[in-house]
């Protein structure tokens, strides 16, 4: 029964954590946020990920109940009670800057709290060469050992999508390398407990922290090539599912479908892990920083497929926003195109009400039902899918809406069309 503490109890740590609890391992969760370790010692997450028809939250509740999982903010007082450390703080990123100090401050409470003998394995998102270059030195610093003398270290990217975590984990394949070889024996040993997936052994921890970055970029890029694909379209007057579904009938071809943005934690940052490495190398990255330019400009596009529908000035008009989760069924709205397309419209006038029941963020904007979202309103834009909407409820829409045929923008390709008009609605689609 291996003894875990893991740093971070978020969308990846807490589910994390559970998994080790589940296998038998007995895991101490540390996290800053006192208002989330207060919750998940209530038994609360609002997270949605299930696993074997169990939510998280009756998992979390059976793992505590069994004490295999306990929640405190104390690092040094985890790190006394386990010898193998999982970091999965993230790097946020804002105004295109990435913010190491949080990863680094992780860092120093596990170099004070390390002893001879721990496994220290890192599993956040990091700029290329962040584990040997700067991880590896604090730890060795804050603790007065040496990496691969007396601690094992090693790094193994985190891929999961919200919402699956529980199922990925498990079925994943992933990849690892430690800073020497009984090191990635130690970590593949301590991953083996919930991955049943290839571990691949990487040659070096920078090889695996860039393919992560990489494999993200990778999906931002093909979403902006399809997002561009939808203004070409618009432009032609087709529709650009259709277009995606018959180019899909080509063997070799395999396209997304567009969207109103992307969102997340996990893809619009990733390109900016990789642009400071690369403009320390002296390498231009133009295509994935024009793919990412496409995707931040969707928000946008979207408010216009609004704003063009309107048949009354925006300062006297009111849209509905259903959906505010950076996807479908998710309640994640950290960097949702969801916000960006409120922002604006808001900045062009319109009074905005979002529902998403999922989403536990508070704004001005957002109502607490699907009838104040749509009362009054003369559109209505559907941004992400959830449970707890009643998207097909049609004549409840067009009750409460603005009774001058009222438009809805479609960025899910959700509606049917010759329902949409049979109901009295205009349609507007990507
Ligand atoms: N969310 C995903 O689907 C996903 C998927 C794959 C990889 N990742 C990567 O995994 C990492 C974590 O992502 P996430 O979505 O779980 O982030 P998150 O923001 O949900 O969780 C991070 C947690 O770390 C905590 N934290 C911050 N500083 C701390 C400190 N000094 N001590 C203790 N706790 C601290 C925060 O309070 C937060 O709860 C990131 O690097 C991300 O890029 C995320």
């Amino acid at each position: 029964m291996k003894k875990i503490c893991m740093f971070g109890l978020g969308f990846v740590g807490l589910p994390l954590a559970l998994s080790f609890a589940m296998r038998g391992c007995q895991v101490t969760g540390v996290d800053i946020d006192e208002q989330l370790i207060d919750d998940l010692n209530k038994g609360i997450t609002h997270h949605l990920e299930f696993y074997e028809g169990k939510s998280i939250q009756e998992i979390l509740q059976e793992q505590m109940a069994q004490g295999r999982f306990r929640a405190i903010n104390d690092g040094p007082a985890a790190m006394r009670d386990s010898d193998h450390i999982i970091v999965t703080i993230g790097i946020p990123v804002d105004g295109h800057k990435h913010d190491i100090s949080p990863l680094l401050e992780v860092c120093r409470t596990v170099g004070a709290g390390l002893k001879k003998g721990d496994l220290v394995l890192i599993r956040s998102t990091v700029i290329p060469g962040t584990t040997r270059d700067l991880v590896l030195p604090l730890l060795e610093k804050q603790s007065g050992l040496r990496a691969g003398q007396d601690f094992y270290l090693a790094y193994s990217s985190e891929r999961i999508a919200e919402g699956r975590a529980f199922h990925e984990f498990e079925h994943m394949p992933a990849a690892l390398a430690g800073i020497d070889e009984p090191s990635t024996e130690k970590a593949l040993e301590l991953m083996s407990i919930v991955t049943r997936a290839t571990i691949t052994q990487a040659s070096s921890m920078e090889v695996v922290e860039t393919s992560k970055v990489i494999e993200n970029i990778s999906r931002d890029v093909d979403i902006a090539m399809v997002n561009e694909f939808a203004r070409f379209c618009k432009a032609m007057g087709i529709d650009i599912f259709e277009v995606v579904r018959v180019a899909n009938t080509h063997q070799r071809v395999q396209l997304l479908n567009p969207g109103p943005g992307v969102g997340g934690y996990c893809l619009p940052n990733a390109l900016f892990y990789l642009l400071p490495k690369a403009e320390e190398l002296g390498v231009d990255l133009n295509l994935l920083t024009t793919a990412r330019q496409v995707n931040e400009a969707m928000p946008r596009f979207v408010a216009d497929l609004v704003l063009r529908n309107l048949q009354v000035p925006p300062s006297q008009s009111r849209i509905a926003v259903l959906g505010l989760a950076m996807k479908d069924y998710s309640n994640d709205d950290r960097m949702s195109p969801a916000l960006a397309v409120i922002e604006c419209l808001q900045k062009s006038g319109c009074t905005v009400k979002a529902f998403d029941p999922a989403v536990p963020s508070r704004y001005d904007f957002k109502v607490n039902s699907l009838k104040e979202a749509l009362a009054g309103a003369h559109g209505l834009v559907l941004l992400s899918l959830q449970n707890g909407i009643e998207l097909m409820n049609l004549d409840l829409f067009r009750e409460l809406m603005t009774p001058d045929l009222p438009f809805i923008v479609d960025t899910k390709n959700f509606y049917d069309p010759a329902l949409i008009k049979e109901k009295g609605f205009r349609l507007e689609r990507l």
